[in-house]
């Protein structure tokens, strides 16, 4: 009999547990014996790669874990594609290839492919993957999300060292948790000076370093071991590496991590090093929101310029909030908001006062500023910045200014800055 075209699309029980399509045979020696330790038939490894699995598959059932060889596609994503309308919804694809690319990796997680295996790749990488593949099968998720509720995800960037830019992570991180409900996630990526969880009186553990040693073991299962928990809605990522220890990565380790972190929370809060924006640009490109933490100095008023000015060109989907740090009273200032505006051009949207004692007892606690805080002078700006954060996500109304165009065109314009600095005599 003919059998028309996918007739056994969605019919689940039909569906088998595995099959793979691979291109070489060395390959195929490698995935038999583990097939059979997972109870699927060797016979299930095929020959043929990615082209062989689109021809199969678009007139069989797909099964619920496929294994594709992308060594022979000239333009995997293009095949990835293809592969993907023939596959039903809920088969998870782990995909194998040559191409040590992290944007193709990117692309080709943004499709739906669960993993990338880089050849050549050991039988435990292919076991880890399976099990991966098997706990996504099987139901929820680590922290599932009881609510339907958007992900969230904010990178928190200081313009410069010290203008409190871990301080306001740390605090919007807390507060989503706390005051938002909201299961949330704080990713500390000073890798090797890290606050994060030292200044919530925890050990940072090794899951940072191992996931930045090892991006191919992060998964949910890794996730929920490595992350260490600060409270019932927080959870915190971070390290202490050691310092003469270069970082070495291609920023994959990241990218994974964000992933996993939006699947398993509701809100992650990236403590964003400005360092690591020169390094790895693609860290802010799933970030709805840029928080850019700012003081009013000088030195900080060109950096933050310079800053915004990247984050339109390389960010242009996020929401940017400025946040000036430690506000003075005018003539302990080196600059005024007024100027600092002018030189933005664009409104700082939160203003946080210095309070050197909240900040002393805040860091002798262990405890996030937001919490020590009972001053509304700072609770109600934090308070507000949680607001922003989340409205950036769920649509409601509330959008801060946005930056006009030439920005950089004002570098030139910080002397005249300069020269405006009050001098003896000014009012
Ligand atoms: N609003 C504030 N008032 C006074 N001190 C603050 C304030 N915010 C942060 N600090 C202090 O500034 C120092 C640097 O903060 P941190 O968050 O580590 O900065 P960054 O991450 O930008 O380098 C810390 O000692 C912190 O307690
Ligand atoms: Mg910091």
């Amino acid at each position: 009999m003919n059998a028309p075209f996918n007739a056994s699309r969605g019919a689940a029980s039909l569906r088998d547990s595995f099959s793979a399509y691979v291109c070489d045979e060395a390959t195929a020696d490698l995935l038999r014996p583990i097939a059979v330790e997972h109870g699927w038939a060797p016979e299930k490894v095929n020959k043929g790669g990615l082209r062989n699995a689109v021809q199969s598959l678009s007139v069989s059932a797909s099964p619920n874990i496929l294994f594709v060889d992308l060594s022979e596609s000239g333009d995997p994503l293009n095949d990835i594609n293809a592969l993907a309308e023939v596959c039903e919804p809920g088969t998870v694809v782990i995909a194998a290839g040559q191409v040590n690319d992290v944007r193709l990796y990117r692309d080709l997680v943004a499709s739906g492919i669960q993993d990338y295996l880089l050849k050549p790749f050991t039988p435990d990488q292919v076991r880890d993957a399976f099990a991966h593949a098997q706990m996504t099968i099987s139901g929820p998720r680590v922290n599932e999300p009881s609510v339907e509720r958007p992900h969230v995800m904010a990178a928190v960037i200081g313009v410069r060292g010290g203008v409190g830019a871990s301080t306001i992570a740390t605090s919007l991180a807390w507060l989503m948790g706390d005051k938002a409900g909201r299961s949330t996630a704080l990713l500390d990526l000073d890798i090797h000076f890290g606050t994060g969880a030292l200044a919530l009186d925890l050990e940072p553990g090794r899951g940072l370093t191992d996931a930045i040693e090892n991006p191919s073991r992060i998964d949910g299962l890794f996730i929920e071991r490595a992350m260490v928990r600060a409270n019932d809605k927080l959870s915190v990522l971070s390290a202490e590496a050691p310092i003469n220890q270069p970082l070495l990565t291609d920023g994959s380790a990241f990218f994974q991590l964000q992933e996993e972190m939006r699947a398993a929370f509701e809100t992650t809060i990236i403590d964003l090093p400005r360092s690591m924006l020169v390094q790895h640009p693609h860290l802010v490109n799933d970030a709805h929101v840029a928080v850019v933490v700012v003081e009013f100095t000088l030195a900080a008023t060109r950096d933050a310029i310079r800053i915004l000015s990247w984050l339109k060109a390389n960010a242009p989907q996020s929401r940017v909030l400025v946040v000036a740090n430690k506000a003075a009273s005018g003539s302990q200032q080196e600059i005024s908001r007024g100027e600092f505006e002018k030189s933005i051009e664009r409104k700082v949207d939160i203003v946080i006062p210095l309070d050197a004692k909240v900040a002393a007892q805040t860091a002798k606690l262990g405890q996030p500023l937001a919490k020590t805080a009972t001053n509304a002078k700072i609770a109600q700006p934090l308070a507000q910045l949680v607001t922003l954060t989340i409205s950036a996500v769920d649509g409601s109304s509330e959008s801060p200014e946005e930056a006009t165009t030439s920005l950089l065109g004002k570098l030139g314009n910080l002397k005249g800055l300069v020269a405006k600095k009050p001098k003896p005599g000014d009012a």
